[in-house]
């Protein structure tokens, strides 16, 4: 991989403004890139959680104000538990208050929760107004704030409700990955390994290499690493920007892994459930005879070297097979599957029997 990162790539898809990913060492040049997409003048409402906005949320505003006419602020407890129509309803209530118009912004700054609700409120307040990402976890550097989709749970059934709406900038600042717990960096890391076993077998091992840098959030690493990320999921959103078909394949690991999330109540980080449900789709894979036994070992195994789960106890295989069937990923009544042909080449699959990923998941039980 190049040692000097891409620092900005612009998203193009069909019927949408293109809009730039942005890969910066600090917030200092937000309010430039802010006037660039046409915030000058315009109301702005920042949108965090308690935990990033304790951190960020000053600095962020005082950008901000350098350009908007108007900057308000809101904040909502951190955690998925507030990724719901209920928080959407309050901030739609702010955002009325404040007299915000179809030509007003709002930015998100925090992690895939923030992300994914702020952009929800976005492309339905006012039958949608443009919004901003600024990630601040790995996940959503590498993964939830390009791509634009936009959701929120209901009833406890993950992004059940949601639209695709595009951000008109995500503007990342690499160095605020100092700060997120060493669990949330594990989640993103997750998320990362999805991305070099499905589409990329080069970057994966790349990925091996740099566990010690990963894990110390080097700077120069981790802007190669979320520039190749970006790259990527720009690539594929492009080719299919409303996941009728490769788009798809982002959900390597999602299916147990969805599971396995929303019957542990979400009390396990989303990137722990989706590497759970990556080493259950790499033993199916193995069992048929894609990946050979020391490959699926050393998927397995790198879970425990990122600090990842490789097992779980407290939920039954049935209550596991039970959800899968109730998330969206299905097609007809089958489950779409994805599982990897061989390193670095996942593919959607529909005929992954019951009693295959009965036992994928028996082998990740530790009770
Ligand atoms: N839209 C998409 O394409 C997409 C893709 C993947 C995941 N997702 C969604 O993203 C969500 C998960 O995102 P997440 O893992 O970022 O969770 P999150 O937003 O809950 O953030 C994780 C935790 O880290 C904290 N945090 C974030 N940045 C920080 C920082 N710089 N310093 C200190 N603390 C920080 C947050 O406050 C939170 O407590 C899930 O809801 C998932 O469904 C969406
Ligand atoms: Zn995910």
């Amino acid at each position: 991989m190049a040692k000097t990162a891409v620092n900005r790539l612009t998203v193009k898809t069909e019927g949408n403004t293109p809009y730039d990913i942005c890969l910066k060492n600090s917030f200092s040049s937000l309010a430039q890139e802010l006037d660039g997409i046409g915030c000058g003048g315009r109301r702005l409402c920042i949108v965090s959680d308690s935990n990033v906005a304790d951190l960020y949320l000053k600095e962020v505003m005082e950008y901000a104000k350098k350009c908007g006419k108007e900057v308000i602020s809101f904040v909502f407890p951190a955690g998925e538990q507030s990724k719901t129509l209920a928080t959407v309803q309050q901030l739609y209530e702010t955002l009325i208050q404040a007299g915000f118009d179809r030509k007003d912004y709002l930015l998100a700054l925090g992690g895939g929760v923030v992300g994914d609700l702020a952009g929800y409120a976005a492309a339905t307040y006012l039958r949608g107004i443009r919004f901003v990402q600024i990630p601040t976890s790995l996940l959503a550097q590498i993964d939830s704030s390009v791509g634009g989709k936009t959701g929120v749970d209901f009833d406890q059934y993950k992004n059940m409700v949601g639209a695709f709406h595009q951000p008109s900038l995500v503007y990342i600042n690499v160095p605020v990955l100092k700060t997120l717990p060493d669990d949330q960096l594990a989640s993103g890391v997750g998320e990362l390994l999805k991305y070099g076993l499905s589409f990329d077998a080069d970057f994966y091992e790349w990925c091996i290499e740099h566990m010690e840098e990963i894990d110390e959030r080097d700077s120069e690493t981790m802007t190669c690493l979320i520039a190749k990320c970006c790259a990527l999921k720009k690539y594929i959103v492009e080719k299919d920007p409303t996941e009728k078909g490769d788009r798809a394949l982002l959900n390597f690991g999602h299916t147990i892994g969805h599971a396995i999330e929303k019957l542990k109540d979400f009390t396990l980080s989303h990137g722990a459930c989706v590497a759970l449900g990556t080493v259950a789709a790499a033993y199916i894979s193995w069992q048929r005879g894609y990946l050979d036994e020391d490959e699926f070992y050393e998927i397995r195994d790198m879970n425990v070297g990122f600090g990842l789960p490789i097992s779980f106890d407290g939920i039954s295989v049935d209550d596991i097979i039970e959800a899968t069937r109730s998330d969206k990923k299905m097609d007809a009544g089958q489950i779409r599957f994805i599982l990897l042909k061989k390193l670095g080449k996942a593919q959607i699959v529909t005929d992954v029997t019951e009693t295959e990923m009965r036992e994928a998941i028996k082998s990740l039980k530790a009770d």
